[in-house]
Order: structure tokens, then C-alpha cells, then sequence
């Protein structure tokens, strides 16, 4: 089985109560939690691609967690995984490092990138059913105002009807999905888990403002306002454990 996960962010302290606001007292706490969720899913076999920002630590605090993890484990490069470019981390226990994949998946093609591509390769292939062949994973922009302008983005592609001069037409697929650990309570999912994660969790916090506005205006939409009652910071975002089913 193969697992994604993007932004676990081992060993930033200011996370727990700046952007994020995970809620662990420290990253003693994030950390072992992290890594607690991680072997609860990953077995010594299976791979885990990891998004980026795997680790704001040096090489020798990185390695540590790196030893402590289960999976065969890929990494596409982020921009706080710093701990690369030190000479003593542990390079062997990646099969790669990349700052862009495209790999197969259970006959869907993955295009793998940190930074959300919103027009990305294969964008436009469909399956004969109609289902789409293609999907990009990403992360970098975390829970953020920059993740509700992508998914505007994304619902104004998916309603956007091209008609062409023959008579026929279609609409465009947005198929990008944002692995952020905190959306899958920092556990890595399979492609298909990161597809019903990604539904539910847009059917769920739609329109919820991120952390740290009072207001976000999209032209041609609902602005977000603050919903009455949500605590400014509610801790770690804890979703229901992924359905065993879909593996
Ligand atoms: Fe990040």
C-alpha cells in the first residue's frame, strides 16, 4: 500500500500556537504523536510519500524520527526541509528526494509536487466512465486563506462549460487535493482515502474562515465570515478514523 502525507512539520515549536495552532504544549508532544499515527497505519512494507516539510530539526533531530518511522519513505522536497541540505541526515532512508513526481497508482496517474500546480499535467484525461485519471497532490499552504482561494479556484474550474465549434462541450477537472497532515489527523492516507478525506472534509468546514482572520472576500462569492460560537484556536483538528474499507 501506498501513503501520502505533507507538512508534519517534526520539531516546530511555533506551530503549536502560531498558524496552525496544533495545541500540543510542545514539539516533545507533536512529535510523538506524529510518530504514534504514523506506525498506527504504516506497516514496515508499505511506502509513504511525503509532501514536503517533513522536518523543521537539524540532520541528527530528523534523523532520529526517521528512525523511528515505518514505511519505505520517498520525499518531494519542501521549502523548511532544510535538514537536506545538512551532510550527516540519514540520505538512506529515502528511496528519493525530488521536488516533483508523476507515478502511478492504481491505474490513476499521481502528479506529486509541495506547491499546488493548478494546471498540471494529465489535467484533462478522463477514464471512459468519466472518472478522472489524474490527481495532484499537494501541500505548502497548510489550512490557510491561500487553500480557500485554491478551492474557489477549483469550483470555478469545475463550473467552467467549455463549448466547442462542433457542438460539443465539457467541463474542466480540478482534481487537487491538499495531504495536510492536519486534515487526516497526522496520519499518512492512500490516494483513495485522501479522495473520501478531502469530500468530507470540504462538505464539513465549507466556508470556515482560517485561523487568525476576521474576514476573507472572494469576488463572486459568499464571503467567509466568522461562524458564531468557533474558538479562535480548538486544537488538534481531529477527524474520524479513515474507513479500513477503502484500502
Ligand atoms: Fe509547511
Amino acid at each position: 500500500m501506498r501513503y501520502y502525507i505533507a507538512d508534519c512539520h517534526f520539531f516546530h515549536e511555533s506551530l503549536n500556537r502560531q498558524l496552525d495552532c496544533r495545541g500540543f504544549t510542545d514539539v516533545r508532544a507533536s512529535n510523538s504523536y506524529m510518530i504514534r499515527q504514523w506506525n498506527r497505519k504504516v506497516r514496515p512494507r508499505d511506502e509513504v510519500v511525503i509532501l514536503g516539510d517533513f522536518s523543521w530539526g537539524n540532520a541528527k533531530e530528523t534523523n532520529s524520527v526517521l528512525e523511528q518511522l515505518n514505511g519505505i519513505l520517498y520525499l518531494i522536497k519542501g521549502n523548511h526541509d532544510r535538514f537536506g541540505e545538512q551532510k550527516d541526515y540519514n540520505a538512506s532512508r529515502f528511496v528519493w528526494i525530488r521536488p516533483y513526481a508523476e507515478l502511478h497508482d492504481g491505474g490513476r496517474k499521481v502528479i506529486l509536487c509541495h506547491y499546488p500546480i493548478l494546471c498540471y499535467n494529465g489535467q484533462y484525461h478522463l477514464n471512459e466512465d468519466g472518472s478522472p485519471k489524474t490527481w495532484m497532490l499537494y501541500g505548502h499552504v497548510h489550512d490557510t486563506q491561500d487553500q480557500r482561494l485554491i478551492e474557489t479556484f477549483q469550483e470555478i474550474t469545475a463550473n467552467t462549460v467549455l463549448a466547442y465549434k462542433n457542438g460539443e462541450s465539457r467541463t474542466v477537472p480540478s482534481n487537487m487535493i491538499n495531504c495536510f497532515c492536519m486534515y487526516s489527523d497526522y496520519t499518512p492516507l492512500s490516494l483513495d482515502e485522501w479522495i473520501a478525506c478531502d469530500k468530507k472534509r470540504r462538505a464539513a468546514r465549507k466556508n470556515i474562515l482560517p485561523r487568525g482572520l476576521s474576514r476573507l472576500e472572494i469576488p463572486g462569492r459568499e464571503a467567509f465570515l466568522p461562524s458564531p460560537g468557533t474558538p479562535e484556536t480548538d486544537g488538534p483538528f481531529i477527524s474520524e478514523a479513515p474507513d479500513p474499507d477503502l484500502r
